[in-house]
């Protein structure tokens, strides 16, 4: 299985997602083989679910709730995110987990809500640089990967974004990415998450159409999690091609 996933962030407003999503579809190739995604901002989950679901695409929250409903200010749950046409929802993003106090905790909590209500869960992992560079990068994958002892098997993709080349424009090495993909597929499987379900891990970070066909090329590279190329659609839509 081979997946694109856009992820627009805080980015993009109506008119701009609704004039992306037209342009993205007329590129795309008829039937493309990779599962492709889109997670924009909550406020244009209704507008790119209802142009981009019925040609096959997923569309992804950008993060979810635990609970199904309550006092929880700011906060959206996963029945709302089915109720505007999600198909999966993005968990653990390393900006969530750096900016708003995302913990292991929560998340297990809320990969179980997003399979309470049919939601593919895109859990999200990464080291920082200090953590790389401390020797730490597999300990931190294992410990953010333990959740899953919690959560038992489930459908699921995984994304490895290592916290320094986000948005850096400094991609990870082919040996980098290939030993934590290695090791997060041993990880899984030692969880048992890969048993009944196959389980891709897609790679993010400064992920651009000149450095996806090189990463597609790693052992348990499944595609890539994008976000600053996939604000364009032409350069989304080549990604897509890539994958193919
Ligand atoms: P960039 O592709 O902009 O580095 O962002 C990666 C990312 O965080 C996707 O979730």
């Amino acid at each position: 299985m081979r997946c694109v996933v856009a992820n627009w962030k805080m980015n993009l407003q109506s008119e701009e997602a609704r004039a992306f999503c037209e342009d993205l579809l007329v590129h795309l190739a008829p039937e493309p083989q990779a599962e492709l995604g889109i997670a924009p901002p909550f406020t244009l989950l209704s507008l790119v679910s209802g142009l981009v679901r019925p040609k096959g695409l997923h569309v992804f929250g950008q993060n979810g709730h635990a609970e199904d409903k309550g006092a929880f200010t700011g906060e959206i749950s996963m029945p709302q995110l089915r109720d505007v046409g999600c198909s999966g929802v993005l968990l653990g993003h390393s900006e969530r987990r750096q900016f708003f106090g995302e913990t292991d905790e929560a998340l297990a909590k809320k990969i179980k809500a997003a399979w309470q209500w049919d939601l593919l869960p895109l859990l999200c992992i990464g080291e920082t640089l200090a953590q790389r560079d401390a020797g730490e990068t597999l300990a931190v994958l294992g410990q953010q990967l333990s959740i899953l002892s919690q959560t038992g098997p489930g459908p699921l993709w995984v994304a490895y974004e290592p916290v320094w080349a986000i948005g850096t424009g400094r991609r990870a090495e082919a040996p980098q990415v290939l030993e934590a993909h290695a090791f997060i597929r041993a990880e899984l499987i030692r969880h048992g998450a890969c048993a009944d379900y196959e389980v891709p891990i897609l790679y993010g970070g400064s992920v651009t159409p000149e450095s996806f066909p090189e990463l597609l090329n790693i052992p348990e590279v499944a595609g890539g999690l994008v976000g600053g190329a996939s604000l364009d659609p032409h350069k989304f839509a080549a990604l897509a091609k890539q994958a193919d």
